[in-house]
């Protein structure tokens, strides 16, 4: 049995920053994200090959990248019930540079999980793929369907309630524009998975970012409601800088941001004076995501370039993972 699915990857507008499970991967706090096309990821599963073998991005992986993978599997043959499916061969490519720091592992995990039930014979259940989606990156789990995606916290021990839901798809907004400014192309020093850990046990503004990114999510969502670019935009730096902040006062202390990053968000600030609607979120990296709209989006791309950004990608909002073939023998 064999599936081939797409995934986008998504960008958090409130940001999932430490988990309260390492092993389940639960966060400490609920998050929203917009998953972002054209970029995307195409995940192939087929079970009951000789030996287990996974390929990411033309390269054999190996080690703790070829765990996480094989671990998801585990778990999509416990939900089969069916010891039987046998070893499984992985195929997964992305279309977009790791450099962007837009965490391929979003879409590749979340392509792994439908990929993985659909190639076992799974029916398709959004919940459930977010569940296992969530088993290989966090923020995969908000990567299973399109549009706005919310990642409730959940309550339960066992993570059975802490899943992605769509509250609006990729429809509801079309003219919103996200455009990815790569102002370096290097590696990042510390991983989000032990960044965020660091925040965790380490920074003093940690509870009160998890209170406030908490209390954001619904805030979020009504501006998205209103397609309310400018209180969306504000609320969406604001939960970057606090998760930056957060970041910043751990020990050791963590920055993401380096100096063209920092450029980038004051010439940003002078632009809207001028009247130009554009905001910035940071992930775990140096490079900004800009928020704005169909109309803007061109300036955007020229105010990136201008503060010198190496590439820039420009993005709209994106449909749900799809499975592109299924072979069943
Ligand atoms: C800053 O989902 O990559 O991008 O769950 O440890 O795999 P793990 O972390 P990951 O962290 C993403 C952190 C972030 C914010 C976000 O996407 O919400």
């Amino acid at each position: 049995m064999k599936a081939t699915v797409l995934a986008h990857p998504n960008i958090a507008l409130v940001k999932y920053w430490g988990k309260r499970d390492d092993a389940l991967i639960l966060p400490h706090q609920s998050s929203l994200s917009l998953t972002l096309s054209p970029l995307s990821v195409t995940t192939t599963v087929e079970f009951g090959v000789p030996t287990d073998a996974v390929e990411l991005n033309g390269h054999v992986a190996k080690g703790s990248e070829r765990e996480r993978v094989l671990r998801l599997l585990e778990s999509v043959r416990a939900q089969a019930g069916d010891k039987s499916l046998g070893p499984a061969k992985v195929v997964s490519r992305g279309d977009f540079p790791m450099a962007a720091g837009l965490a391929s592992s979003a879409a590749g995990f979340a392509a792994l999980a439908v990929a993985g039930r659909a190639a076992a014979g799974l029916p398709r259940d959004t919940k459930a793929e977010s569940i296992l989606a969530r088993l290989g990156s966090g923020s995969a789990c908000r990567s299973v369907q399109g549009g706005f995606c919310e990642w409730q916290r959940g309550e339960r021990p066992d993570g059975d309630d802490s899943f992605a839901v769509q509250r609006f798809d990729a429809a509801h907004w079309p003219e919103l524009r996200m455009v990815v400014a790569i102002l370096d192309r290097g590696e990042k020093d510390v991983k989000s998975r032990d960044g965020m850990k660091q925040a965790v046990e380490t920074s003093p503004y940690y509870a009160a970012w998890v209170k406030d990114a908490e209390a954001e999510v619904p805030r979020a969502r009504e501006h998205i409601a209103r397609r309310d670019l400018q209180a969306l935009g504000e609320l969406c730096e604001r939960n970057a800088w606090r998760m930056h902040s957060t970041s910043l006062a751990a020990e050791p202390p963590l920055c993401y941001l380096n100096a063209a990053t920092v450029g980038l968000i004051h010439h940003l600030r002078e632009h809207r004076k001028k009247g130009v609607p554009v905001w910035f979120t940071l992930d775990a990296g140096p490079n900004p995501v800009l928020l704005t709209d169909a109309a803007n989006e061109v300036a955007a791309e020229a105010l990136a370039r201008a503060c010198g950004a190496l590439d820039v990608i420009r993005c709209v909002p994106g449909g749900d993972a799809t499975l592109k073939s299924e072979h069943l023998f």
